[in-house]
């Protein structure tokens, strides 16, 4: 009888334990429903202000909002004006970062670039002045644009055409440049010069400055839907492999680099603040878009143009954290 009551016990306490221990998984009518939930929750939100330091950007319509999750396997959850494109702005800078480490590897891009946030604005020179000429990461302005700068290629022409192929793969079709806002931004993107030619100054540039300058300001004004977003960085979630074409985009071993650096640096100076709500690698742009990535599992895009102070999102981080919330999706809480 003892030994019937002492297995009783023992099958109690490690039957909780794997209990306790078995993964939350959302089925997927949950997952439709939550992104309906996030999309009707902060539909009428219109806190931000769209980005108006370049002047096509501050036209587009405030209003746009869409949220797409793609997952591993392809599935498509969506709410929203998911087809209307945007200018994706920083969110390429997470693209041609996996571009550049395919091409020279991990230990490149942290020794060269570096991997570590500023706690300034994506745009500061004062950032680079007080890290010895370094860039700190390829997320803020001047690691960007170093970024770009390392794309191998014999011309200029040449640098683009690979830049402009790597997007259009993760995103599994033909993606074009939007040609207003590509205009507005090289009008008006003298500061950018500014940082490459200091960057050069301090040898860390890998072509021309302007050269590199005017090919980055390109590659910002692609234009996308949050649903290409979300194919993009399922991408990223899905080991380098997209969902839709299933073929290998980047090698596996590079993702989780690529998502330390976008935990690290892809909210710039509200890097902190944002993994704290979320556990979840993101990056934004200033024409509106934020991916955030569920390793392994998901890619989620919430694209809505008024911004925080910081240059991004206001609803898409709202809809994103609400997602995470309620699908149990923050990695740090497995
Ligand atoms: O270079 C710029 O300022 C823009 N093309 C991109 C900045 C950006 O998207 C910052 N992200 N929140």
């Amino acid at each position: 009888m003892k030994n019937v009551l002492k297995v009783f016990i023992l099958v109690l306490i490690f039957g909780g334990a794997l209990y306790a221990k078995a993964p939350y998984v959302a089925s997927k009518s949950e997952i439709a429903q939550v992104v309906q939930e996030a999309y009707k929750k902060y539909k009428d939100d219109n806190g931000g202000k769209n980005a108006d330091y370049i002047k096509a950007l501050a036209e587009v319509d405030p209003k746009l909002f869409a949220i797409a999750v793609v997952d591993k396997n392809g599935n498509v959850y969506e709410a929203g004006d998911v087809k209307k494109e945007v200018s994706i702005q920083s969110i390429s800078k997470v693209f041609t970062l996996a571009l550049v480490m395919s091409e020279k590897g991990d230990e490149f891009v942290k020794e060269k670039i570096g991997v570590n946030a500023t706690g300034l604005p994506f745009n500061s020179i004062i950032a680079i002045e007080q890290h010895n000429g370094s860039a700190s990461n390829p997320f803020v302005n001047a690691g960007a644009i170093e970024t770009t700068s390392w794309v191998e290629a014999k011309n200029s022409q040449e640098r683009w055409s690979k830049i402009a192929a790597n997007m259009s793969t993760f995103a599994a079709r033909d993606l074009k440049v939007n040609e207003e806002v590509y205009k507005s931004e090289l009008s008006d993107n003298k500061r950018n010069q500014a940082i490459a030619k200091l960057l050069e100054a301090y040898g860390r540039m890998g072509s021309d400055p302007l050269e590199a300058t005017t090919v980055y300001t390109k590659q910002c004004s692609m234009s996308v839907s949050a649903h290409d977003l979300a194919v993009m960085s399922a991408t990223i979630a899905n080991h380098g492999i997209n969902p839709v074409t299933k073929t290998q985009v980047i090698p596996a071993k590079y993702t989780p680099k690529i998502m330390a650096v976008m935990a690290t640096a892809g909210l710039y100076d509200n890097a902190g603040g944002w993994l704290y709500t979320t556990g979840l690698p993101a990056k934004s742009g200033v024409g509106g878009g934020i991916i955030a990535i569920v390793p392994g599992e998901y890619g989620i895009a919430v694209v809505s143009p008024p911004l925080d102070v910081y240059g991004n999102s206001v609803r898409a981080q709202k809809a994103i954290a609400y997602i995470v919330e309620k699908l149990g999706l923050n990695p740090y809480a497995k």
